[in-house]
Order: structure tokens, then C-alpha cells, then sequence
């Protein structure tokens, strides 16, 4: 199967080995007494994001009503855009501010005339934040959501091409599944639905952070995307980007004051930038530490975040595969830093007891059963550790009981 996302990120200084894991885990609280393999739910923010939060909560109290509040705050917003477009490879003008991935998927969603009979291809490894919005437009515009099923070794693009008619509009797909973490062939499904005059909206929670994303040479309409996972940010922020067809052409539903450009008392005209689709106030500080999370990764070195990231991948799912009771449930090589598999109907025990008894956080998950995720902050030993203690678990004749 053609791939294209590189599997272990080219570093040419091989980077990570110079990374200080034991400094960079003490900056970050949550690693604390227990192994925490599950970014892929939720990122544990380091302290210098949690300080930047409480500092700017503060100073904007204090300085209501002052000179230069506005400004400074509006300058702020303005960076935490600019930021996430340096990591996406597009401009600050092409990205709006969202609270999550969802409202991006959101804003995709009610940004079109929708007629009845148009479709809308998802697959079955989405999360609900990209089933539930197209599933409300089906009840409410007749639209039909076609949900394409993706196996472990299927090529996406075999099961989605099959589905383009006249009457598709969007394709909606995640960039890397939370489910399996499979890495979706995003450039190529861009060439098939660009080829057929179909929008493509990416999910990019699980990707942003983990591995290298350039949104103009991905040719994605819109990719959306969270701070609180691999951004390692606080939760309630997020962003959306758009191409600029997308941007010419995209209806903001919910238009504020934050969309206007200009008011004569009558008419007014909106913003041509993104930041057309933000409403009203945001909640500042956590844009505030947003920035202070990216600036910090950058600190480690992306390159090395993810080349980490993957080698870390690839040791857990070589642990894995080791074990003939559970079942892989996405290809190997796709170093994601997410890894879905089953170990049969005990799933939910199973995680329960890693977590009771080993003080390994893990998370069962949808229908492939359990997902570990990791990042750059976690180490070869709490994979070895987790590897030696699912088979322990595992292991009728040591007589452990889980459950
Ligand atoms: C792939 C994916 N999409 C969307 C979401 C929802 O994210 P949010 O709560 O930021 O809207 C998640 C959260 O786990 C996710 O993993």
C-alpha cells in the first residue's frame, strides 16, 4: 500500500538522543506515579503552560480599564493564529481561532447549502465529533452520510473512490484514526476529491503534535484540530485552517461581532480573513498558554518530537505483536504514536486492572478495543514495563485475576 506520510520522520541530526527526558518529565506534572500512555485522550501540560494560563488570568484582571489592555490582548489572539499556522505551513490569515476540533468540524458542516440527496463519506474510524454533526445534517437537510469501512490493511482510497457520485460534497476524515491509529493517505484522497470537485475536511486531534502536517502540500480544503492532545495545551482551544477556495467560499453560520470588518449602521461587511468565523469573547488565557505550548515543543524540537514519537511507536507495537492473543488493528509501520488492538472481549478489565494494579493508564476505546497512544515525554521503559505487564495480566498460569 502506497504511504505517504514517512514513517519515522527524517532527522538528519538524530536529535532525540540529546533530548533531557528526565528534565522534560519533571516540567510535567501528570507523569507523576503513574505511566501515562494515553495523550491520544487528553495531553498533560507541562507547568510553564499552566503558569502562562494563571499569569495572563491575572494581569488581564489587573489591568481592566487600562491603556493598552486591548492592544495587548488583541496582538495575543492574533499570535496564538499565527502560531498554529507555523505548524501547519500556512498563514495566520487562513486560521481561526475554535474551543475544539469539533466546532471546527462544526463550522465546516453548516458553512454550505445543503440540499437533500448531497453526501458526505466518513469512515468507521471517527471519532463522534466528525459522525454526530453529519448525522444532525441528515436529519435536518436530508443529507446522506455514507461510512465507508476501513480494515486493517485496506487502502482508504479503494473503499472511498467506489463512493463518489455526483451528489458527494464532503469527504470527512481523520488524519490519524483515534481508534486504530491508522494514518490516513490524506494527499492522496486531496488529488481524488479535488479530481472529482469534492470538499475534503481532515481532523487533525490526533495529528497536530504528533507528526509533521503542511496543510498546502496535504491540499486539504480544511483541517481542524485541538490544543489539549499532542499540543500538550489547555483544554476549551483549538483552530481551523482554510484553504483559500474554502475561505472565499465557506458561509459563517454563526456570525459576531469578531466576523465584521466594517458597520455604517445598516450594512456591514465580514472580515475576509478566518477570523471571520470566531464569534464573540474569547476565553484569553488559554490562547495565552496555547502559545506558550507550541514555543515549548518548539524548544524540544519538533523534529525530534516526532522522530520519538515514532521510534517509541514502533517499540510498543513490536511488544505487541509479540503477544499471539491480542490483535494489531492498524498496519505497524504507520508510526502514528496511537495503536489500537484487542485482546477479545476483556478489554474493558483489562485496561482497569493496568491502571489498578500497574498504575499504567491506557484507555479501551471504540470497536478496536484498546488504545495506548504515546508521545515524545514517555520513555522505552513504560513500554517495556507495559508490555510485561499485559502479559502478566494475560497469563492464566500466574494466576493473575483481572476484573
Ligand atoms: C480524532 C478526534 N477528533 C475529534 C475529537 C474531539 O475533540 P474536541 O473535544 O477537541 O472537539 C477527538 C477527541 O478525542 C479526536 O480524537
Amino acid at each position: 500500500m502506497a504511504s505517504e506520510t514517512p514513517c519515522v520522520p527524517s532527522s538528519p541530526t538524530g536529535e532525540f538522543a540529546d533530548m533531557d527526558i528526565a528534565h522534560i518529565r519533571r516540567q510535567i506534572s501528570a507523569l507523576d506515579g503513574y505511566a501515562y500512555l494515553n495523550v491520544a485522550g487528553a495531553g498533560p501540560a507541562p507547568q510553564v503552560v499552566q503558569d502562562e494560563v494563571m499569569a495572563w488570568m491575572e494581569w488581564h484582571n489587573q489591568n481592566l480599564g487600562r491603556p493598552g489592555l486591548p492592544d495587548r490582548t488583541h496582538a495575543m489572539l492574533h499570535q496564538a493564529r499565527s502560531s498554529m499556522a507555523r505548524l501547519l505551513g500556512c498563514t495566520a490569515d487562513e486560521v481561526a481561532l475554535t474551543h475544539n476540533a469539533t466546532e471546527g468540524i462544526l463550522l465546516t458542516a453548516w458553512g454550505r447549502h445543503w440540499e437533500a440527496g448531497d453526501e458526505v463519506i466518513i469512515t468507521d474510524q471517527e471519532h463522534p465529533a466528525n459522525v454526530v454533526p453529519w448525522h444532525n445534517l441528515a436529519q435536518r437537510y436530508g443529507i446522506r452520510v455514507r461510512m465507508v469501512r476501513i480494515e486493517t490493511e485496506t487502502d482508504p482510497l479503494l473503499v472511498i473512490q467506489p463512493l463518489l457520485n455526483d451528489r458527494t460534497r464532503m469527504i470527512s476524515i481523520s488524519h490519524i484514526s483515534r481508534e486504530t491509529g491508522r494514518i490516513m493517505p490524506i494527499k492522496r484522497i486531496a488529488r481524488l476529491a479535488r479530481a472529482h470537485g469534492v470538499r475534503l475536511l481532515v481532523d487533525g486531534a490526533q495529528s497536530l503534535g504528533a507528526i509533521p502536517v503542511d496543510v498546502v502540500d496535504l491540499g486539504c480544503d480544511y483541517y481542524v484540530w485541538c490544543g489539549h492532545k499532542r499540543l500538550l495545551g489547555p483544554a476549551g482551544t483549538g483552530g481551523i485552517y482554510f484553504h483559500p477556495q474554502a475561505l472565499e467560499d465557506t458561509l459563517p453560520s454563526w456570525v459576531g461581532w469578531n466576523a465584521q470588518a466594517q458597520w455604517n449602521g445598516k450594512n456591514h461587511a465580514f472580515l475576509r480573513r478566518a477570523k471571520r468565523f470566531e464569534s464573540g469573547t474569547h476565553n484569553y488565557a488559554v490562547y495565552a498558554g496555547l502559545i506558550r505550548a507550541i514555543d515549548w515543543l518548539e524548544e524540544v524540537g519538533l523534529d525530534a518530537i516526532w522522530e520519538r514519537n515514532a521510534m517509541l511507536d514502533q517499540l510498543l507495537v513490536a511488544r505487541l505483536q509479540q503477544k499471539p492473543a491480542l490483535c494489531l488493528k492498524r498496519p505497524a509501520s504507520e508510526a502514528s504514536g496511537v495503536v489500537g488492538f484487542s485482546s477479545g472481549d476483556n478489554n474493558h478489565k483489562l485496561c482497569l486492572w493496568l491502571r489498578e494494579q500497574e498504575r499504567l493508564v491506557i484507555c479501551p476505546v471504540g470497536q478496536a478495543g484498546i488504545r495506548v497512544s504515546v508521545h515524545f515525554f514517555n520513555t522505552q521503559e513504560e513500554i517495556e514495563h507495559l508490555s510485561l505487564a499485559i502479559d502478566r495480566a494475560l497469563d492464566e498460569n500466574a494466576g493473575v485475576q483481572y476484573g
